[in-house]
C-alpha cells in the first residue's frame, strides 16, 4: 500500500450513518448536560428543554449505539478495533511520540493506513476505550437515570442516585475531553479538512 494516491473505502453507508447520528446527539448531550450541571435555575438553556433535549438525544444515542455495535460485528470492521498483546505499550507510545515530536520535524507516521491498518495505535486505544467502556457506561447509568426505582438504595453510606449521576457525570465528562482530543487527530493530515471529508464521503486517501 505505498502507491502515491491510493483511495481507500474506509467508511460504509452505515458507519456513516451511525457517526454523524452519534456526533449530533453526543454534542446536544454535551451541550445539555453542561447546562443540567448548573442546577434548575441555570440561565444557559432553560431547565426542563434541556431535561427534554438530553433525554431524546440520549436515546436516540444509546439505540443507534447499537447499530454501531451490530453492525462491527456483522461486518468486517470489527477487525480494526483488535488490540494485539505483541507491543501493548510500545505500539501506542511510538505513535504518541511521533504526535508529540516527530510530525513536527518531518518524520514518517510509525505507522500508516492501509487496507489492513484503519486505525493507528493510539487511535484503535482510544475508539476501543470510547466506544466499549466510556459509552456503555455512560448509556446504563443514564438509562438507570431515566428510571431511578430501578437503583440500589444505598452502597454502604452512600446515596444509589448519587453514585450513579456521579458515574454518569464522569463518563460524559471523558466523552467531552475524548471529542476534543478526536477533533484535533482527524485534523492531521496532507490537509485539516481531509479526514473529515472522508467520514462524508466514505474515501479515505493514503498519499
Ligand atoms: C463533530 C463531531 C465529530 C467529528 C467531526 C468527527 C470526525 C471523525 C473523523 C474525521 C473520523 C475519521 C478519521 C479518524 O478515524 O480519525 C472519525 C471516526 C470515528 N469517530 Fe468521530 N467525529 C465526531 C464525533 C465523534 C464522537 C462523539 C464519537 C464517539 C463518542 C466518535 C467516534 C468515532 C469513531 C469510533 C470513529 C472510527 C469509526 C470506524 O471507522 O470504525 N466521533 N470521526
Amino acid at each position: 500500500m505505498s502507491s502515491e494516491n491510493t483511495k481507500l473505502y474506509f467508511y460504509p453507508v452505515w458507519l456513516r450513518i451511525w457517526h454523524a447520528v452519534n456526533a449530533i446527539g453526543i454534542i446536544l448531550l454535551i451541550i445539555t448536560g453542561f447546562s443540567l450541571q448548573s442546577g434548575i435555575d441555570s440561565t444557559f438553556i432553560n431547565f426542563k428543554l434541556a431535561v427534554n433535549i438530553h433525554n431524546i438525544a440520549g436515546i436516540t444515542v444509546a439505540i443507534n449505539y447499537l447499530l454501531f455495535f451490530i453492525g462491527n460485528f456483522v461486518t468486517q470492521n470489527i477487525k480494526f478495533y483488535l488490540i494485539k498483546p505483541m507491543g501493548f505499550i510500545k505500539r501506542p507510545m511510538k505513535q504518541a511520540y511521533y504526535y508529540a515530536f516527530g510530525m513536527f520535524r518531518g518524520m514518517k507516521a510509525p505507522y500508516p493506513l492501509s487496507e489492513k491498518r484503519k486505525f493507528n495505535p493510539l487511535q484503535k486505544y482510544a475508539y476501543v476505550g470510547i466506544m466499549y467502556v466510556v459509552v456503555p457506561i455512560v448509556i446504563i447509568s443514564g438509562f438507570a437515570l431515566l428510571f431511578p426505582e430501578i437503583i440500589i438504595e444505598k452502597v454502604y453510606t452512600l446515596s444509589g442516585v448519587f453514585l450513579t449521576a456521579i458515574t454518569h457525570s464522569a463518563a460524559g465528562f471523558f466523552i467531552s475531553i475524548f471529542l476534543l482530543i478526536h477533533l484535533y487527530v482527524a485534523s492531521i493530515g496532507k490537509s485539516p479538512l481531509e479526514n473529515f471529508k472522508s467520514i462524508i464521503t466514505g474515501w479515505h486517501n493514503i498519499h
